[in-house]
C-alpha cells in the first residue's frame, strides 16, 4: 500500500523527460484530462518547486488550498473533475529555491500529505533530468509506469535513452514515448490558399482539379522540421510501440497559458491532436493493465542466512541464487561505491517495490533498488 494520502491511489503514472521545456507539463495536463474524459478518477501533481506551471495551465474552481489535521493534511484543488496539487497552489506568491537533494523530501511530502482520496490514476509531472529527485520519487511513490516526452531532433534520442534507462534502473516500465513539437502544419496558410483558389475559380478559368488538389496537399503537408523522429528505434530497442508525434501548434501553448487545458478547449478546432491524447490515455491504461499479469508472475526474493545466498523463487518454484556481494556489485545506485563493498555485506530486509523491482536494505546502511532481472543475469 502507498503512503499517507496516496493510500487509495490505484496507479501512478510519471511523465518525464531528460531536458526541460520539451512539453512534459503540456503532456501531463492533457493526458490527465483525456483520462478523466474516459471516465477515470484522476489527479495530477506538479513536482516543480521553483517554477510550478500547473497553476498557470489549469485554473482551479476554488484556488484556496485547505489544510486539515493541524496543517498536516492538504486538500487538493480541483478543475473539471481532476484533482490537482502544486507548490504554486500552496504558496502562490513565492517560488522556492530548493534544488537537488533538498527538493526530493519536499516533493515527497507534498505528494503524500495531499489527501487524494480514491483515484484510478495519479499523473506526476516529474522535474526534468535523471538525477536524485527523479530516482527518489520513483522509489518512494511506487510509480507504476512512465511516459517519456522528447522532441525529435537527432541528438535528443540520447535523452530518450537516458530517460528510459533511468526508469528501467528502478524497474519502472516506460509504456509510451511522446515526440512533442515534431512537425509543423500551416493550417492558416492552407485555409487562405483554399479561399483564394475558390475566389479565383469564380472569376477566371478553372484550375484543373488535379492541380488544385496537388497545390492544397502541398501547402497543408506536415513539415518534419527535425526529421521523422525515433519511432523505429524505440520499437526495436525496447519494444516501445506506443509513440505519438504531436505538432508544433500555437493553440497548445495558448491553452497552456489560458488556465484551461487544450484537451477541453482546443479539441473541436484541432481534433487530430485531441485524438492523439485520447490514444495516449487508452494505450497507457491498456499497458498498465497488461503489467498486472507480469506482476502476478514476479518471483519472491529472500535472503537465506544459512546458505549466505539471496534466493529468487519463481511462481513455478524455480530457484535462482546469487551471493550478497555479487548482488551488491550489480546495484547501479550512484551511492554504491564498488571499492567500498566488503565481503560480509548482507541484506537485512528485501521487499517488492513497483512492478519489477525489490528494495534491499543492507547491513552497512546502503539501500538498493534492483529489478528482478538483476538476479537472473549471469546466474551463479
Ligand atoms: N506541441 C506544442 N506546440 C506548441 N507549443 C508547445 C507544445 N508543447 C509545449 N508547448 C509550449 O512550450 C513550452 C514548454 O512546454 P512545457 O511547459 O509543457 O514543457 P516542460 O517540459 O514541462 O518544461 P519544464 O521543463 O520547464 O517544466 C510551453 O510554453 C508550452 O505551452
Ligand atoms: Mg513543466
Amino acid at each position: 500500500m502507498r503512503k499517507g494520502g496516496l493510500k487509495s491511489v490505484d496507479k501512478v503514472i510519471a511523465v518525464a523527460s531528460c531536458k526541460g521545456g520539451v512539453g512534459k507539463s503540456t503532456t501531463s495536463v492533457n493526458l490527465a484530462f483525456a483520462l478523466r474524459a474516459q471516465g477515470y478518477k484522476v489527479g495530477i501533481v506538479d513536482t516543480d518547486l521553483y517554477g510550478p506551471s500547473l497553476p498557470t495551465m489549469v485554473t482551479p474552481e476554488n484556488p484556496e488550498v485547505a489544510f486539515e489535521n493541524g496543517g498536516s493534511e492538504i486538500i487538493p484543488v480541483e478543475a473539471h473533475g481532476v484533482k490537482m496539487m502544486s507548490m504554486g497552489f500552496i504558496n502562490p506568491t513565492d517560488s522556492m529555491v530548493v534544488r537537488g537533494a533538498r527538493a526530493a523530501p519536499l516533493v515527497e511530502q507534498m505528494l503524500t500529505r495531499t489527501q487524494w482520496g480514491e483515484l484510478d490514476f495519479l499523473v506526476i509531472d516529474m522535474p526534468p533530468g535523471t538525477g536524485d529527485i527523479q530516482l527518489t520519487l520513483s522509489q518512494s511513490v511506487s510509480i507504476d509506469a512512465a511516459v517519456v516526452v522528447t522532441t525529435p531532433q537527432r541528438l535528443s534520442f540520447a535523452d530518450v535513452v537516458k530517460g528510459v534507462e533511468m526508469f528501467d534502473k528502478v524497474g519502472i516500465p516506460c509504456v509510451a514515448v511522446v515526440e512533442n513539437m515534431a512537425f509543423w502544419q500551416n493550417n492558416e496558410l492552407s485555409k487562405r490558399v483554399e479561399a483564394l483558389l475558390d475566389e479565383g475559380a469564380s472569376s477566371s478559368p478553372l484550375l484543373p482539379e488535379a492541380t488544385r488538389k496537388s497545390l492544397l496537399d502541398l501547402v497543408s503537408a506536415p513539415q518534419y522540421i527535425f526529421g521523422k523522429g525515433h519511432r523505429k528505434r524505440l520499437a526495436e530497442m525496447w519494444g516501445i510501440e506506443n509513440t505519438y508525434a504531436l505538432p508544433l501548434e500555437p493553440a497548445l501553448s495558448e491553452a497552456g497559458d489560458s488556465g484551461c487545458p487544450f484537451y477541453l478547449t482546443g479539441a473541436s478546432s484541432n481534433p487530430s491532436i485531441a485524438s492523439q491524447y485520447d490514444r495516449l490515455a487508452s494505450d497507457v491504461v491498456t499497458e498498465i493493465h497488461n503489467l498486472e499479469k507480469t506482476k502476478a508472475a514476479r518471483p519472491e526474493v529472500i535472503f537465506d542466512a544459512t546458505r549466505n545466498m539471496v534466493v529468487s523463487i519463481t511462481k513455478g518454484g524455480e530457484e535462482q541464487i546469487i551471493s550478497p556481494v555479487e548482488l551488491r556489485r550489480r546495484c547501479r545506485s550512484p551511492t554504491n561505491i564498488k571499492e567500498l563493498i566488503t565481503d560480509d555485506v548482507k541484506p537485512i530486509d528485501i521487499f517488492p517495490m513497483g512492478n519489477y523491482a525489490v528494495q534491499i536494505l543492507w547491513n552497512d546502511g546502503h539501500q538498493s533498488l534492483m529489478p528482478y532481472a538483476s538476479f537472473v543475469e549471469g546466474l551463479l
